[in-house]
């Protein structure tokens, strides 16, 4: 296996960054997480677009796609198809002084690319207490600073659920910690607004395009009313939710089987939609 770090194809067990760098010591980097099917990555176009975004909010220059895309050939040329893997684009500030100034050697790019667990059929939710900062320097922007997320989904698991539910500061649902979140109230697919800090997830913007849904900001309480409840990743594409803590679901329900039905047609016709 094999990984590019700042332009170079190396080992994956030998690709190294500096201890300096400043994603590794303050978190100040973004990035990209895609599913590779028969060795093509899903939706790159739509990840570059986002990945610039995200480096832009950071205040990083923006990393050049022909680049990128180079080094994702490079790295899924050494990569079995019959594999589906997980292929994660990382820029970071670079090396850097020991603390929150940038330095001036310029961003690291790592392509790297590992196996992809398959879900379980369907998920359970925890909500945690600890709310998404609608208001934050970095919102909407995908970065390495991710040790929020990190302490929700352990939280999630010791609750005996696979994901968080994450509300934002006001209490509306926001997201979950690597997935947005639909919901089927009165027949009708619902999503949250961006307004409420969540990541605009490549997933969510497919199933808003091909399947349609309202964006809107909904009260925790909702979930009393909710007929079914879905997630959105690049890895879970539709998934079907059967639990919000106490509250149990059909999973899959039918607006969510017709999703993720619909979705799968899509995806499988064009690859970058
Ligand atoms: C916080 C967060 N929300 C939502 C998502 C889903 O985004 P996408 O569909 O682009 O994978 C992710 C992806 O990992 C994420 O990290």
């Amino acid at each position: 296996m094999k990984a590019w770090v700042d332009g170079a194809l190396v080992d994956a067990d030998r690709a190294r960054v500096s201890v300096f760098d400043h994603g590794l010591t303050v978190g100040d980097g973004v990035f990209e997480t895609l599913k590779v099917v028969d060795g093509v990555p899903f939706a790159l176009t739509r990840h570059l677009a986002r990945l610039r975004g995200s480096a832009t909010r950071l205040g990083l220059p923006e990393p050049e796609d022909a680049v990128v895309r180079e080094a994702v050939a490079a790295v899924l040329a050494h990569h079995d198809p019959a594999e589906t893997a997980r292929l994660r684009i990382t820029v970071t500030g670079g090396p850097a002084p020991l603390g929150s100034d940038r330095g001036s050697a310029g961003p690291t790019l790592v392509v790297a690319i590992g196996p992809l667990t398959p879900w379980p059929a369907s998920s359970a939710l925890a909500a945690v207490p600890w709310p998404r900062n609608e208001r934050s320097a970095v919102v909407g922007a995908k970065t390495t600073s991710y040790a929020e997320n990190v302490v929700a989904l352990a939280e999630a698991h010791r609750r005996g659920a696979s994901e968080a539910l994450v509300l934002d500061t006001r209490g509306h649902l926001s997201e979950g910690t690597g997935s947005n979140v639909f919901l089927v109230v009165g027949g009708s697919l619902l999503t949250p607004a961006l307004s409420t800090g969540c990541l605009a997830g490549v997933t969510r913007a497919l199933v808003l395009e091909w399947i349609g849904a309202e964006e809107a900001e909904l009260p925790a309480a909702i979930l009393g009313e909710t007929e079914e409840v879905f997630l959105t990743s690049s890895t879970r594409d539709v998934h079907p939710v059967h639990a919000v803590d106490d509250l149990t679901f059909p999973a899959p329900g039918p607006v969510t089987a017709r999703a993720m039905a619909t979705f799968a047609a899509r995806a499988a016709a064009d690859a970058d939609p």
